[in-house]
């Protein structure tokens, strides 16, 4: 492509070859930082060799892997790309992911970072201002760690609460998964880092991850997945779209050109660059035709069909030249708009402790209270003697493994239930101990722990304390699936010796999602605690003894039992591969129609079910009440509200919820959430909240016409805590409309 740009008129490539022979910098001085990042990547594009052009779209891996050493110039992380030096372009050094800066098998010996609580838990907060600072603080750290592209943004819905991944993601809606997501995803960026989004899209389980084809019609898919990530996108304009492992309708993420060249970058217009995940391209012509900007993780596929055989592919016309300068485009269009190319990720020092506060107000606002039987909790601190059981509290809190594994200095490591899997050999314990913080709570309490392992003992030394606290742990990582839902190693007959022998009994879930909970009538309270970070331990003391009330809301359902969701039976994980590089056996489907774009709270209130804990439930130490709904067209914008009130005797926060659904003669969709509020409030206080709804919200997806289309007639507005609990009631009447995909 002969790239023309405006300035004054002047021959850009004229310029280029002017500036390079005088051995200037191209990107850094031609250009100007001026200039839209789209003119600054076609001036780069159009000063660029052919292999400078393939070495920047495929990346080894930037460590040494099997035969392969570290690539030459790579800091040691995910994946690396040489850059263009001699036009100002650094080399791309990737590294993992939404949680914090990873460093894996600690290949930059002794680069601690810091960990936030799992994505599931930051949309517990339902805040998405502590996404976007959380995203700051990842996005600080990598740029510290001169790293310039982080692999975060992952915001696949959890259509299967078994996934192993699920604490990677930021649960079942795809509003407030994209809000949240997105607000990250901008966080980061406001640093000078790419942040990608992923895994694009519909890859909702491990098992079979590389051989499994998510089967769903276009229309729901736009109404669910895809739209968590056009909301995200919209908000965090992430420089990257990371594809997934797994098939859509029969075609590899990597080469789907619906969902890369029509959706993605037709209808939603993306500018950025879409790589694959690890391993997980599959041909040069295809994927490059069907929209592939970059193949990542190329040691783990058959060839480098980004390298030498698109090179040639381009050389005999059959992927056209205009594609490649396409692609290199995108990645550099990217880096010169987050300002990786201006200010250059560098090493510098890491304010850890101020850092260290940021996981700590993701996780108390993260936790759920679920259950608190005759006001259990608050602790008093003035409590004599308190039993800590289980899950070794008093080492630290546990975090979900994989890719995302961080490693805060201290972590401490335990071998998994997959020692022979390199990736997954080790559940990580960070190092915030909550024996240790419910002691320094209660500094004048006799504080015992026990490790769980012989049920007897523990409810033995359970007797007669004033408060009994069992973690219980479900560990989740990439990779593979979690079998069931039971809490594993016999700890559902640990909690139930323990609560026998003393009803005080409250039981700390640190779990990726959700957990069956045969005993929860005879403890007395439950507190969801998930993956909690750098200060989890901390942070749970704060709330067990009231010092933070607790404000998490649930971002997914948690079931009764496995005969809830739409698919109760899982594949069998032996009879099929998930990871790449592997042999590859066991192609199969999962249906995707059976809730079609009912994920979640949809599908339980279509199947008239009763869940154990629904979407959005979440308990304070007050008490909050709703009234006063109304719901009124603004013009074209549709603005609901409601006030609240707080009824207790305590400062909280409270998270009024609002949903839209509507009957079958207009469009007929179950109840959606459309949006919610986070507000503080003092005892007796009351406060109006209101929202302004999306109208994708309110509307189905036409496939026929390849448009959102709203139905004239009545919609059934409700309002309230949480999906289940929406006592205030109200109809709005909507016209016809059709809006842009
Ligand atoms: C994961 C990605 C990750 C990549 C690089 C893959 O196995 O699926 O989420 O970013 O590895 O570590």
């Amino acid at each position: 492509m002969t790239t023309k740009v405006g300035l004054s008129g002047f021959s850009l490539s004229v310029l280029s070859a002017a500036l390079l022979t005088a051995g200037h910098s191209w990107a850094a001085e031609a250009a100007s930082r001026h200039d839209s990042p789209d003119r600054r990547a076609e001036a780069v594009v159009s000063a660029m060799t052919l292999d400078e052009k393939i070495a920047l779209v495929h990346t080894p891996f930037g460590y040494p892997i099997g035969d392969s050493p570290k690539p030459e110039g790579a800091i040691g992380s995910a994946a690396y790309a040489p850059g263009v030096p001699r036009l100002g372009i650094p080399a791309l050094q990737e590294s993992d992911a939404s949680l914090g800066v990873t460093n894996p098998y600690d290949i930059r010996p002794g680069d601690n970072a810091t960990a936030l609580p799992s994505s599931m838990m930051l949309a517990a907060t339902f805040d998405p201002k502590l996404a976007r600072k959380g995203g700051e603080m990842v996005g600080t750290e990598a740029h510290a760690k001169g790293i310039n592209v982080m692999l975060a943004g992952g915001v696949n819905l959890t259509r299967e609460p078994r996934n192993g991944r699920n604490f990677e993601y930021l649960g079942e809606d795809p509003l407030l998964a994209g809000q949240m997501a997105g607000n990250s995803i901008a966080g980061i960026q406001s640093r000078h880092v790419v942040s990608t989004i992923k895994h694009y899209a519909l890859n909702a389980q491990e098992t079979g991850r590389v051989m499994v084809s998510s089967v769903i019609n276009r229309s729901a898919a736009r109404e669910s997945d895809l739209l968590a990530f056009e909301l995200a996108i919209e908000k965090g304009q992430p420089g990257s779209v990371m594809t997934g492992y797994n098939r859509i309708n029969g075609q590899y993420a990597s080469q789907n050109a619906f969902l890369i060249n029509q959706v993605l970058k037709g209808d939603w217009r993306y500018k950025g660059w879409v790589m694959s995940d690890w391993g997980a391209t599959h041909s040069t012509k295809k994927a490059a035709l069907a929209g592939l900007d970059q193949q990542s993780g190329e040691n783990l596929d058959p060839k480098v069909f980004f390298g030498e055989p698109l090179k040639r592919a381009v050389q005999k016309g059959s992927v056209p030249q205009e594609r490649l300068d396409d692609m290199v485009k995108r990645i550099l269009r990217s880096l010169f708009a987050v300002g990786a190319v201006d200010n250059p990720a560098k090493a510098a020092s890491i304010d850890y402790d101020a850092h260290a506060q940021v996981a700590k107000a993701v996780a108390e606002q993260g936790i759920v209270l679920l259950k608190n039987a005759n006001n259990q909790l608050p602790l008093s601190s003035k409590a004599k003697r308190i039993v800590v059981i289980g899950s070794h509290a008093d080492v630290g809190v546990l975090s979900g493994g994989g890719s995302s594994q961080v490693t805060p200095l201290g972590s401490v490591k335990v071998p998994s239930p997959y020692p022979d899997n390199a990736f997954i050999a080790n559940m990580v314990y960070h190092p915030s101990s909550p024996l240790k913080a419910i002691q320094a709570e209660a500094p004048k309490a006799q504080v015992i722990f026990d490790s769980g392992e012989d049920p007897q003992q523990a409810a033995k030394l359970a007797q007669g304390a004033d408060a009994v606290i069992v973690f219980a742990q479900q560990w989740t990582a990439e990779s593979v699936d979690v079998k069931d839902l039971s809490l594993p190693d016999n700890q559902d007959a640990l909690i139930e010796a323990v609560a026998k022998a003393n009803p005080k009994t409250t039981v700390v879930l640190e779990t990726g999602g959700p957990v069956k909970m045969p005993w929860l009538g005879k403890v007395s309270a439950v507190v969801e605690a998930w993956y909690s970070g750098s200060k989890g331990g901390e942070a749970i003391a704060s709330v067990l003894f009231g010092r933070v009330n607790p404000s998490g809301r649930l971002p997914i359902t948690f079931p009764q039992d496995e005969t809830q969701l739409p698919r109760p039976n899982m594949r069998d994980p032996a009879t099929t591969t998930s990871n790449p590089g592997e042999k590859r056996k066991g192609l199969f489907s999962e249906n995707y129609n059976i809730e079609g774009a009912d994920v979640g709270y949809k599908w339980y209130e279509r199947e008239g079910k009763k869940p154990l804990f629904p979407f959005g439930y979440g308990l304070s130490y007050t008490t909050f009440s709703y009234s006063n709904l109304s719901a009124e067209l603004r013009g074209s914008k549709l603005v609901l509200g409601m006030d609240v009130t707080n009824r207790g005797q305590l400062k909280g926060i409270d998270t009024p919820q609002f949903y839209i659904g509507s009957s079958s003669k207009h469009n007929g969709f179950t109840s959606r959430l459309v949006g919610w509020d986070r507000i503080e409030l003092k005892p007796g206080k009351t406060k109006r909240v209101t929202v302004t709804v999306d109208p994708r919200l309110v509307a189905r997806f036409d496939e026929k016409v390849n448009a959102w289309h709203i139905k004239a007639g009545n919609y059934r507005v409700s309002a309230g805590a949480n999906a289940m609990e929406r006592p205030l009631k109200a109809q709005v009447r909507l016209n016809e409309k059709y809006l842009a995909p």
